[in-house]
């Protein structure tokens, strides 16, 4: 592996384990609830992520451009939830684009077994051979659309190891209750597990991100179940823990209910204390030092 490609990987999984924050969902759901100001949702989690996901429109509009930690590009699209097909993607942003965006890896959709498997199978191909030469990994998405009930094991095994064999560096999939392991065994690349629509409870999102670590998986490539939760920085700590520190599920419950005190009585202290007089007349200001807040409304 050259030097700019290991860089890259070494800074997307430090230490060989990885937190990456997916916010690409907007590509093809629009905006997506609590990421219709993505800029905002972000900034408090920023400190505890290894790399963030999302596509170049929001990465210009609503990341800082001080960010310390790595992107990867969403660089496919073009389908909607309003079209036909969530499957019938195609590369949508260039590998020269990834690069003037200093993105540190570029990912994409394929979905296995759909009527678009070949499209998307070569995308990836194509995408690897644009960009491996300039040192950039592809992270692929073992994607299903609407049709969730396709994750079983042997589905997953299926499609993340096609994604490896056409030359993925990393691959995202879902995790599953029974025979994880198999889906992790066959694939020769490091997989990261996705999130799925928001679940219950806290623990069962801490429940399957230790079992799919046990099971093999390098980390996660997670955002709804921490940005849509209530105590998301609660969140986002309690799953660092069991993806960096190895925690159990048990030991994450207790690092989220912590934080969750600490960030409560903060609040409150916040609510508590004592305001300055206000000269009469004046009106207060909404905070409005949001970087995605641009002039023109894009969102
Ligand atoms: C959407 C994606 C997302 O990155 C992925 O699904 C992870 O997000 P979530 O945890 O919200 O499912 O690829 O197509």
């Amino acid at each position: 592996m050259d030097w700019g490609m290991a860089n890259r990987m070494a800074r997307l999984i430090p230490g060989g384990r990885c937190y990456f924050l997916a916010i690409d969902h907007g590509y093809f759901q629009g905006p997506t609830t609590k990421l219709e100001r993505p800029g905002e949702t972000i900034a408090p989690l920023l400190p505890y992520i290894d790399a963030l996901f999302c596509t170049r429109g929001v990465l210009r509009s609503a990341v800082p451009t001080t960010l310390e930690k790595p992107v990867i590009l969403r660089v496919s699209g073009g389908t909607s939830m309003t079209g036909k097909d969530l499957a019938h993607e195609a590369v949508t942003t260039s590998v020269e684009e990834a690069i003037r965006l200093n993105a540190s890896a570029v990912g994409l959709s394929v979905f296995i077994g759909s009527d678009y498997e070949h499209e998307t199978i070569v995308n990836l191909s194509r995408l690897v051979n644009e960009s491996e030469p300039h040192g950039i990994p592809v992270m692929a998405v073992t994607a299903v659309g609407r049709e969730l009930e396709k994750r079983d094991a042997r589905y997953l095994a299926l499609a993340t190891r096609i994604c490896a064999e056409q030359g993925a560096r990393v691959v995202k999939t879902y995790w599953c209750e029974e025979g994880f392991e198999k889906v992790v065994d066959g694939c020769p690349v490091p997989v990261v597990i996705a999130g799925g629509p928001k679940c219950d409870t806290e623990r069962e999102v801490f429940e399957f991100v230790s079992d799919g670590m046990q099971k093999g998986a390098i980390g996660v490539n997670l955002g709804r179940n921490v940005w849509q939760h209530p105590q998301p920085v609660a969140m986002i700590m309690a799953l660092r823990a069991i993806i960096h520190e190895d925690v159990s599920a048990a030991e994450a419950q207790e690092v989220f209910e912590s934080a969750k005190a600490e960030e409560t009585r903060a609040a409150r202290a916040k609510t508590d204390a004592p305001k300055p007089d206000m000269p009469k007349g004046d009106t207060p200001k909404a905070e409005t030092a949001r970087i995605d807040r641009p002039k023109a409304k894009v969102w």
